[in-house]
């Protein structure tokens, strides 16, 4: 049983999940790999070693989180860490997509991150803990042809915030939350999606590498942050667009064609 108590991620069966659960091994956790695909999450679990258990989680289902949070607990001694990672992304102006598809990414996007959150805190609420977020600069901004992800993950914003000023203003002490905000990163989220012109704007800036996003969850592990962006010079982007949003919208068929440029290059050059 490891000292530092253990660490749950969602969606972690591939991309960056499976990257961060990585990270929580080496740092010396016990982790809980959760996927909606178990297979996927048990495959991680067995590549990451002894430290390592999976279990398939449907971050929609309350009842199921925190069962994945008691089996946690039930091995770890203590949470110390949760993970929020697991998203999903359906591209398309809202109008043309199908109500499930807009359901799915508000249940998964927001209401799983809720979901992880409260439960984590349940848990934390005794020996404290970190619930890290993985939102998206979709949080932050207008993002055409990803209007409902955004809207999902500016729900995921809003809630992580103010439920941290929530346990301040309830005096509970010793839990932090950190939202990560990247640009757009190169994982099997975006693989499919080079002659996608709804997901232009995820090409639009500099693609992250999942690495990248990896060592900016380290750094917030050591330090919480309620907000981190990156790469940090599209984040001051995203929060001038907050500020100005009649501008942001006018400019966005700019950054649009910019995507659209880097998608049609990277689909040359496979
Ligand atoms: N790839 C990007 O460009 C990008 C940019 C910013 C933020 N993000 C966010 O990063 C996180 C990780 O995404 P990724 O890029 O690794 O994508 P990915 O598609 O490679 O991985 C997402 C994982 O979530 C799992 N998942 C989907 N629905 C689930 C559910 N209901 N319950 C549990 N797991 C479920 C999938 O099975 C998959 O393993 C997501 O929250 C995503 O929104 C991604």
């Amino acid at each position: 049983m490891s000292t530092l108590g253990g660490a749950v991620v969602t969606g972690a069966g591939r991309g960056l999940g499976r990257l961060v659960a990585g990270l929580l091994v080496d740092r010396g956790h016990d982790v809980l790999v959760t996927d909606l695909d178990g297979e996927a999450a048990a495959a991680v679990a067995a590549e990451l070693g002894p430290r390592a258990t999976a279990r398939a989680l449907d971050v929609r289902d309350d009842v199921a989180v925190d069962a994945a949070r008691d089996e946690l607990v039930g091995r770890a001694g203590r949470l110390a860490v949760w993970v929020n990672n697991a998203g999903v992304l359906v591209t398309g102006p809202a109008w043309e997509q199908d109500p499930q598809a807009r359901r799915l990414m508000l249940e998964v996007n927001a209401l799983g991150t809720i979901n992880g959150t409260v439960s984590a805190i349940a848990a934390m609420r005794e020996h404290g803990g970190h619930v890290v977020n993985v939102v998206s600069l979709a949080g932050l901004t207008p993002v055409p042809g990803e209007a409902v992800y955004a809207a999902s993950k500016h729900a995921a914003i809003g809630f992580s915030l103010s439920t941290a000023a929530d346990l301040r203003l309830a005096g509970i002490g010793g839990i932090d939350i950190s939202c990560i905000c990247p640009d757009g990163i190169w994982t099997p989220m975006l693989h499919d999606k080079l002659d996608d012109p709804g997901a232009a704007l995820s090409f639009s800036g500099r693609l992250l590498q999942p690495e990248e996003v990896v060592a900016a969850v380290a750094r917030v592990l050591d330090r919480p942050r309620p907000v981190t962006t990156l790469p940090r010079s599209r984040g001051v982007q995203a929060r001038l667009a907050a500020l100005a949003p009649r501008l942001a919208v006018a400019v966005s068929p700019l950054v649009a064609a910019r995507g659209r440029r880097t998608q049609a290059r990277m689909l040359r050059e496979r």
